[in-house]
């Protein structure tokens, strides 16, 4: 059992709870390479699907895994819903609660607004993405996509580059890479770093070649255009010649080292073009698509985790 009813971050979850949806996650990806993809461990049970945001990954994997499991699923959508009548979000939310569904998955723009939805409502919720705040989804899959290429996760080097300001993938994969033991590194420019760095108790480095030779898992995170309320770099070539990854620094990375992007990629922002069309070729190193793959698996594992009782757990899974 999750000590947790939602998941609303990764701060509040126990290294048990990460274990127990990473064993969890390694079961469905199991189930996810049979001929016969489905659990139907989860019928009769209803997932909720409220994207205030725009998402393609998490909104697509949130549903297949949930239909996967067996569940039914219903998305809801902003546009030509009672919002527009002015109808509040909390109202809307418990609208859709009344019609008996079994847990909800809500992104939405504002930080904080998914914990505070939680908190008015009585079915677990799982955060899908909130503002600058948290994607906890993001960094779980992000960890086992991690743990699919290393022994273990402690003191592997972990260099997070980019727009670490605006970024949720950072705020989360911080806390839970740092959770795991993991070594980790924030790359950036003074304008695209928080001002209370002190809190995330991680080293600091201003350009990627001063760690590149040394790191592990090298995550660059995407520049956060739609929440940037003002130009932070003075010109995407300045930026590349700090931040990018071009197939010059890629061939410097260890043999072992991975990279990974949360999508979706800015080509020839954050990674350059050049290694962005031989990411086939380096498929071993390259994980974006295995990242996204990987969502499908964690997605499943959350799903059952919050809504599974051991009787269905014996029956269908095991
Ligand atoms: N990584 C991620 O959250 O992507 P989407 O915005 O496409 O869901």
């Amino acid at each position: 059992m999750l000590s947790v009813k939602n998941i609303i971050d990764t701060e509040n979850l126990t290294v048990a709870d990460v274990n127990l949806i990473m064993e969890n996650t390694a079961t469905f990806s199991e189930v996810l390479s049979r001929d016969f993809k489905k659990v139907p461990a989860l019928r009769g049970k209803t997932v909720l699907n409220m994207f205030f945001e725009s998402s393609t990954r998490t909104k697509n994997s949130f549903e297949i895994a949930a239909k996967r499991l067996g569940a039914d699923t219903v998305n809801f959508s902003a546009s030509g819903s009672s919002l527009n009548k002015g109808e509040s979000i909390i109202d809307t939310v418990k609208t859709l609660q009344s019609m008996i569904v079994d847990l909800a998955i809500i992104r939405h723009s504002d930080s904080g607004a998914i914990n505070y939805i939680s908190s008015k409502i009585n079915i677990p919720v799982i955060n899908a993405g909130d503002g600058k705040h948290q994607h906890p989804t993001q960094a779980l899959l992000d960890l086992f996509t991690i743990g699919e290429s290393f022994a273990e996760f402690k003191n592997l080097k972990v260099a997070i580059v980019g727009d670490i300001l605006n970024s949720r993938v950072a705020r989360s994969n911080i806390c839970l890479f740092k959770k795991m033991g993991m070594d980790v590194t924030l790359v950036s420019a003074p304008m695209l770093m928080p001002v209370n760095m002190d809190c995330f108790n991680v080293k600091i480095a201003s350009c990627i070649d001063d760690v590149i030779e040394e790191t592990d898992v090298l995550y660059m995170l995407r520049m956060q255009f739609e929440r940037q309320e003002k130009k932070y770099y003075p010109s995407i070539r300045e930026y590349n010649s700090f931040f990018s990854l071009d197939k010059k620094r890629f061939m410097k990375m260890k043999e072992k080292s991975i990279i990974m992007h949360p999508g979706p990629v800015n080509r020839g922002i954050e990674i350059s073009e050049e290694v962005m069309e031989n990411e086939d070729e380096f498929i071993e190193r390259i994980k974006i698509n295995r990242q996204v793959t990987n969502g499908l698996a964690v997605r499943m594992a959350l799903i059952y985790l919050l809504l599974a009782s051991d009787q269905l757990e014996k029956e269908y899974v095991h």
